[in-house]
């Protein structure tokens, strides 16, 4: 019986012994990697519980190492160990999902506090191990990412209702990622089997959606040259996924709500209904409570629908699953084999801008930023406008002391104005002069009125 598989990584040999034999004696299982490439390879090959890194090492850090080693298994418990914390490595560790960080020296009490501390914590949830395993392989098959306690809570709903056959209605602004939502309970129910169709109730006339939907015989109206089977048929076994549900016409919310009570369809022109078996999940955009007090959705429908609802929140309201999805993308708009990395000023304007257009406008920004930069790290000239014209703000709610941030900029536009008169006007070299971006100093120029 160990109390927990732990993976220690440090290029300081001697340290890495004491370490692991006084782990051992506490009870765990501990394995030594000397570098980060090392630790990789082991990591990928077995399970843990737990890494504890030292920051400073060879060709990849215990940053890049907790990045890589989240994408892997995003659940797994990262201490990093750093001989200069400066706050800057803390946050930037803690970001990209450290569980904690210590200083070295370290007492050996502190690091042992530190391990029981974050293994009780995993082990508030008591059925674990094997729920996690499953949450993990769901959503790495997926694809879906997020560490935030909003998406959790997504999840564990996913995981609780995707093997039922109820209706499900998943609510969330545009990009939240409403339909790769309703895959995974597709493919995490008991008929994976069976077909996922899904059809954008919002893109059809209402002839041509009821046809798709429910099917027509043939001549059954100019253009029914044959006999086709609708959508519900077409999943049967399986989940239709009825996208934008909220767009659908009064006259199309009554044949759904049969559809679904019944569960028998009727195709255009025919005069039999026809048994139908598929679990429905329909999405929106819309608040739906609000468009049946409108009167604009038919009450009956919605509550036939709603049964379970999954609210997919936006992505500014869990700004902590920004940097997992940023490396999730990176990744998966690599180029040749290389996945390109943020400068920092990069990272502060995405993690800060408000994201609209959510999971997709960043995904978008990411996979066209990763094809506009030249080298291998994304500067503020690779992204979009929109969001580097927003000056990022400070943490704080209340933001900086009003007076702290006018003398800051009142220097700030100074030093731009010298360093622009030295170089007569050149704004390229006064640009690499103050170490900014061409694109930052002409917000700035803008911004504070100079030239
Ligand atoms: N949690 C996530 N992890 C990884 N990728 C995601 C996540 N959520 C969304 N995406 C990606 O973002 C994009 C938008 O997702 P999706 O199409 O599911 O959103 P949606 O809510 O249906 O959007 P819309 O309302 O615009 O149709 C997709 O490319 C999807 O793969
Ligand atoms: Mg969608």
């Amino acid at each position: 019986m160990t109390l927990g598989r732990i993976l220690l990584v440090d290029d300081e040999k001697d340290l890495l012994e004491w370490l692991s034999v006084t782990l051992e004696q506490q009870g765990y299982e501990v394995t030594c990697a000397g570098s980060g490439e090392e630790a990789l390879e082991i990591f990928r090959r077995e399970p843990f519980d737990m890494v504890i890194s030292d920051i400073q090492m060879g060709a990849v850090s215990g940053i890049e190492l907790l990045r890589q080693i989240k994408d892997i298994n995003p659940e797994i418990i990262v201490l990093l160990v750093t001989a200069y914390a400066s706050v800057e490595t803390a946050v930037k560790a803690l970001r990209y999902g450290a569980y904690d960080y210590l200083e070295k020296p370290f007492k050996l009490d502190e690091i042992k506090v530190k391990i029981l501390r974050a293994f009780s914590q995993k082990r508030i949830f008591p059925e674990d191990k094997g729920q996690q395993k499953k949450l993990r392989d769901r959503y790495r098959f997926a694809n879906i990412v997020g560490k935030s306690e909003p998406m959790q809570e997504v999840f564990r709903m996913v995981d609780k209702v995707a093997k039922t056959s109820t209706t499900i209605l998943i609510q969330g602004e545009s990009g939240t990622g409403k339909e790769l939502i309703a895959k995974s309970l597709h493919y995490n129910s008991l008929k994976t089997d069976k077909p996922f169709v899904s059809i954008d109730c919002g893109a059809l006339p209402d002839e041509l959606l009821e046809s798709e939907l429910f099917g027509h015989v043939k001549g059954s109206f100019t253009g029914a040259i044959s006999t086709k089977q609708g959508l519900f048929e077409v999943a049967s076994g399986g989940t239709l996924f009825l996208d934008e549900i909220g767009e659908t016409s009064p006259a199309m919310q009554t044949k759904l709500l049969r559809a679904l009570q019944e569960k028998e369809i009727r195709p255009v022109g025919a005069t039999k209904q026809t048994k139908v078996d598929v679990r429905v999940v329909a999405a929106t955009n819309r608040n739906l409570e609000e468009e049946v007090c409108r009167e604009k959705f038919r009450k009956d429908l919605f509550y036939r629908i709603s049964v379970i609802t999954i609210r997919l929140p936006a992505l500014r309201e869990r700004r902590e699953d920004i940097p997992v999805l940023i490396n999730h993308f990176l990744k998966k708009y690599q180029l040749n084999g290389q996945v390109k990395r943020l400068a920092p000023e990069s990272a502060e304007h995405l993690f800060r801008y408000d994201w609209p257009g959510n999971i997709r406008e960043l995904e978008n920004a990411i996979e066209s930023a990763v094809a506009l930069s030249d080298t291998e790290i994304i500067t503020l000239d690779d992204l979009p406008l929109r969001i580097i014209s927003r000056m990022p703000e400070p943490d704080s709610p209340s933001g900086l002391d009003e007076s702290l941030k006018a003398s800051v900029e009142d220097f700030e536009s100074k030093l731009i104005s010298r360093v622009l008169k030295k170089t007569g006007g050149n704004k390229s070299e006064a640009a690499r002069m103050l170490k900014m971006t061409r694109r930052n100093l002409d917000y700035k120029i803008k911004r504070y009125n100079l030239l």
